[in-house]
């Protein structure tokens, strides 16, 4: 096994920041530069500490910067990519895909020239590991199977084919040039440092605020909840452990439709403000700290248009061939989550930017 040099992109950003933290703590010697382009959704302050140690070095550029990431995977001796760095959010891919195409798209192809360049042309040993989703599988029904690895892709989202075509061009870099890669297709994450937008932090953050927790459609579209900790637990097996040029489904096991989903997060935080009577004076816009139930917010929206119905993911090749099973419970995760954002108001006021105002005034109306 070699010894990784990493370069960890998009780690600013909620899982790429969580994976660094995780894999430092395991590994606190190994070498990691990252390098994030801190668009809205990259936040320094989520890898602020670790930006500090000796073997971290943060670099703030774009993955379209070829020139940038081979001379850093050439000075650095970097030997593994773990790639992150991506447009995100379904909501902004149907706004406007062009930031898709050019992020999700044509970034992943600029880094695997670059690696091409650094790796492939010296004969240097070295992993390229490709993070992706389960959306590139696309829809399922309420009985349908939940998606394998080698489920024919269907992406129906701009996010969604954007990834797809990333994963396509990973792909066909191992084939072509030899690139050893390796690929994981996850399902939707939660924890610490997701920014507001997607459902879980806006949730928390709005019943804080006493704001309106707006469901789309009739709410009952299902997700296979894993708690970020445990996508970068399989994403550091996988890497460790993974022949090349395989695929690894992550999933959670964790089915919940939104509206049963959002109505665990207002009782977790109403269990809070029974537990803590500092958090009526910290938030009192919130229901629960007039002795209401947090639930009393529940709006039902317009639908996301072309909204996937269910995503589920058997992730039995990884269980079985890798040994990795999480280890987070859904109900433990959702009230962790919630005691993080409370012990961590100042990380999400810091967030909520002019920008991210602008963003919600246009989503939300
Ligand atoms: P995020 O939006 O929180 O973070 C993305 C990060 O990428 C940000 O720090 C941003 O600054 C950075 N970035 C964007 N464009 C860049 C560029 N051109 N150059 C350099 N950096 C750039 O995203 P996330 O939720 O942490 O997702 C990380 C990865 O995991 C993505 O590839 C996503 O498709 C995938 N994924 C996410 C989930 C989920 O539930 N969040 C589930 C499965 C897969
Ligand atoms: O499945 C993996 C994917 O999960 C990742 O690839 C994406 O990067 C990540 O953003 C996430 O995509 P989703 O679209 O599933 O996540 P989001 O949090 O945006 O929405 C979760 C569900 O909640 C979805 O059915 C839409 C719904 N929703 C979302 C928001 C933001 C609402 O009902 N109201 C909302 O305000």
């Amino acid at each position: 096994m070699i010894s990784r040099r990493l370069l960890v992109t998009g780690a600013a950003g909620f899982i790429g920041a969580n994976f660094a933290h995780f894999w430092i703590a395991s590994n606190p010697d190994d070498r990691i530069v990252i390098l994030d382009a801190l668009t809205y959704a990259g936040n320094f302050t989520s890898i602020a500490s670790l930006a500090k140690r000796e073997h971290v070095r943060f670099v703030k550029g774009d993955i379209r910067d070829f020139e940038l990431v081979r001379d850093l995977l050439q000075t650095e001796a970097l030997n593994t990519i773990v790639h992150f760095a991506a447009e995100s959010h379904v909501d902004r891919s149907i706004l406007g895909p062009g930031e898709f195409v050019a992020t999700n798209i044509v970034g992943t192809q600029v880094l695997l020239d670059a690696a091409r360049a650094a790796w492939l042309e010296k004969g240097l040993p070295h992993r390229f590991h490709h993070i992706s989703t389960d959306e590139v599988y696309g829809s399922l029904g309420p009985t349908d199977a939940a998606f394998t690895e080698v489920h024919p892709y269907d992406p129906r989202s701009p996010y969604a084919a954007s990834k797809a075509a990333s994963d396509h061009l990973v792909r066909a870099y191992g084939h072509t040039y030899g690139l050893d890669y390796s690929i994981s297709n996850c399902s939707n994450n939660y924890g610490p440092y997701q920014f507001p937008e997607k459902l879980i932090p806006l949730c928390i953050v709005n019943i804080l605020e006493g704001r309106p927790l707006p469901i789309y459609g009739d709410g009952l579209n299902v997700r296979d909840w894993l708690h970020v900790e445990d996508h970068c637990a399989a994403v550091k097996v996988i890497i460790e452990s993974s022949q090349p040029g395989r695929t690894w489904n992550i999933g959670g096991r964790s089915e919940r439709n939104n509206l049963a989903l959002v109505r665990e997060l207002c009782h977790a935080v109403d269990e809070a403000f029974g537990r803590d009577n500092m958090l009526k004076n910290r938030f009192p816009n919130c229901p629960a700290a007039q002795g209401n139930s947090s639930e009393e917010l529940i709006t039902f929206v317009k639908d996301r248009p072309g909204h996937d119905r269910r995503y589920a993911i058997d992730a039995t090749r990884l269980e079985q061939e890798l040994g990795f099973e999480p280890r987070y419970d859904l109900s433990r995760g959702l009230r962790e989550t919630v005691g993080w954002y409370l012990a961590n108001e100042n990380w999400w006021r810091a967030v909520l930017s002019g920008q991210y105002k602008e963003w919600v005034q246009r989503q939300y109306g």
